[in-house]
């Protein structure tokens, strides 16, 4: 077990140090140093304000801080008054807070700034209505503010918004309107360019914040700190150490209530196009001159760049698609991915994706790298493996090292946050025999401070001006300009053989066959291994 580090020395993430001037007020924390911010919530009246959203700003209000003069300005088309407004998202608060359900004393501070707005997406009076709010507002606060613009709104809203905050001359101010969007970018290379356009045309690209929630995890943003802030690992980070690289975000769950959204998407749209992709330039990347916004998403941008295109005809040897039927999950059965509310009976949408990639770079040419996703599988296991050459020369005789494995490092995503390296050392005792053991980090035991909601790190960021942990323009159509020939196979061709996995098991089995030889997907319980039984590391 790694020693545990002094809280003071832990590793320094790369997000920039908490304003020092915050100061509590009552119980809610607020920092005279941050400009005066509304945060207008299109679609606001949804799920993702109730459930992710406020409750993160209410924890930014509890444990980082905002600015004093903040406004939650939410817009949607239903009927509904500030009152109702506010009790619907103090239940949200109090089911999704992380500090759990607030002291009246404390929501009391928070609900004043909470309004709503009802109005049609589709009318510029809508725009104009709000603008004269925020003027409202800036008036009483003697001060301009920053006005972030959120589309929590269905994706067909995506394209109308910007076109109507641009003509009510809500975004022309460069240094304060910023729009922040969310994925489904595009549906394919075309949509997310035609949408990129009207972003475009309506505000800068520094104006506009797209969200991968996968960038606002600690446990992401910590690839970046292990790799360039320890001298450690970079000098075989390379294709002459490294053998070849798995990437695995597996789920447990199913489509749940989302059938409608997901029979249209399907796993190579929901997951790869954008977390995946995000993780591999995280871990391919090559290292940044500066912690600025631009040098990382450039060099994220070269990854996709130098990603090995995959021909349309190569499509099966380089990605397996499947669906899940019924299955078990833990003890109980569970029914297929098709008798889900909202699924085609006879869908053809797949909810497992694996793909074998290769990057045309001097770091990484032939090693390959595997990235696989998928719903209703085993286990909850975000993690990646980096598997490690075997020594050029083996000394030991070939008795010492039964169960012998080359090296191997796994960064742990979630719900284990860590990191463990595998090696081999001497087993106890007169002979000389080689047994593979771990050394384990954990932040559970390394940190005292929890690991924030994603939501919380990504408004603090937008809020901040700081758009290092949000994809640009260029990597979203890179990201699809890799992954439009498969989409394009897929289509053209439907699968014969869904569902294909049982729910419960790890996929189809021909994603073995993307394997080169001696290579293997790895079982996340093997985190657990070698006496730790803890599901936590
Ligand atoms: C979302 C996908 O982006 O990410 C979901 O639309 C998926 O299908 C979710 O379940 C996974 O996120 P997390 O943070 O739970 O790993």
């Amino acid at each position: 077990m790694i020693k545990k580090h002094s809280k003071s020395s832990g590793i320094s993430l790369p997000i920039k140090p908490l304003a020092l001037k915050a100061k509590k007020m009552g119980s809610l924390k607020v920092n005279d140093q941050f400009e005066p911010t509304m945060f207008i919530i299109f679609g606001g009246a949804g799920d993702l304000t109730w459930r992710k959203l406020v409750p993160a700003l209410f924890d930014l209000s509890q444990d980082r801080s905002l600015p004093a003069k903040f406004a939650i300005i939410v817009v949607d088309h239903i009927k509904l008054g500030d009152s109702a407004l506010r009790h619907r998202l103090h239940d949200g608060i109090d089911k999704f807070s992380r500090f759990g359900k607030p002291k009246v004393q404390v929501w009391n501070q928070f609900a004043p700034h909470i309004y709503y707005q009802q109005g049609d997406f589709t009318k510029l009076q809508t725009y104009t209505a709000l603008g004269k709010h925020c003027a409202k507002l800036e008036k009483e606060w003697g001060t301009k503010a920053q006005r972030i613009f959120y589309m929590a709104t269905p994706p067909s809203m995506f394209g109308e918004i910007p076109k109507y905050l641009s003509r009510a001359g809500l975004a022309r101010d460069r240094q304060r309107a910023r729009i922040v969007i969310e994925k489904p970018i595009g549906y394919d290379l075309a949509s997310a360019r035609a949408l990129n356009a009207v972003l475009a045309a309506s505000f800068n690209e520094s104006q506009i914040f797209r969200i991968d929630h996968y960038l606002g995890k600690e446990t992401v943003q910590n690839i970046l700190a292990f790799r360039f802030a320890n001298p450690l690992f970079e000098p075989m980070w390379n294709r002459r150490y490294i053998d070849y690289v798995t990437i695995t975000v597996a789920e447990t769950v199913g489509v749940e209530h989302r059938g409608g959204y997901y029979d249209h998407a399907g796993a190579l749209r929901d997951m790869v196009q954008n977390h995946l992709m995000q993780l591999l330039c995280l871990v391919a990347m090559e290292p940044m001159v500066s912690f600025e916004a631009d040098e990382i998403r450039n060099k994220k941008v070269d990854v996709l760049h130098a990603a090995r295109p995959i021909h349309r005809d190569e499509v099966p040897q380089s990605a397996v698609r499947g669906q899940y039927g019924s299955g078990r999950d833990g003890g109980k059965q569970v029914p297929g991915y098709r008798e889900a509310d909202g699924v085609a009976r006879d869908s053809q949408t797949e909810t497992f994706v694996a793909l074998k990639l290769f990057l045309d770079n001097w770091r990484w040419q032939d090693v390959p790298f595997y990235l696989r996703t998928g719903k209703r599988l085993p286990q909850q296991a975000s993690e990646i493996s980096i598997q490690f050459r075997a020594v050029p020369h083996q000394p030991f005789p070939p008795e010492a090292s039964l169960g012998w494995l080359p090296s191997r490092l796994i960064l742990a995503i979630q719900p284990v946050e860590g990191i463990v390296l595998g090696f081999q050392a001497k087993y106890p005792g007169p002979k000389m025999q080689l047994r593979p053991v771990d050394m384990r980090f954990s932040y559970r035991g390394s940190f005292a401070a929890p690991s924030p909601d994603a939501y919380e790190t990504l408004l603090w960021d937008v809020m901040k001006n700081d758009a290092t942990l949000f994809m640009r323009a260029d990597q979203v159509e890179a990201a699809w300009q890799l992954l439009m020939p498969v989409l394009e196979a897929w289509q053209a061709t439907a699968p014969c053989d869904f569902p294909n996995y049982p729910a419960g098991t790890w996929g189809p089995e021909n994603t073995q066959g993307l394997l080169a030889p001696g290579h293997r997907w790895p079982l996340p319980t093997e985190l657990l291994a070698a006496g730790n039984n803890e599901k936590t590391l």
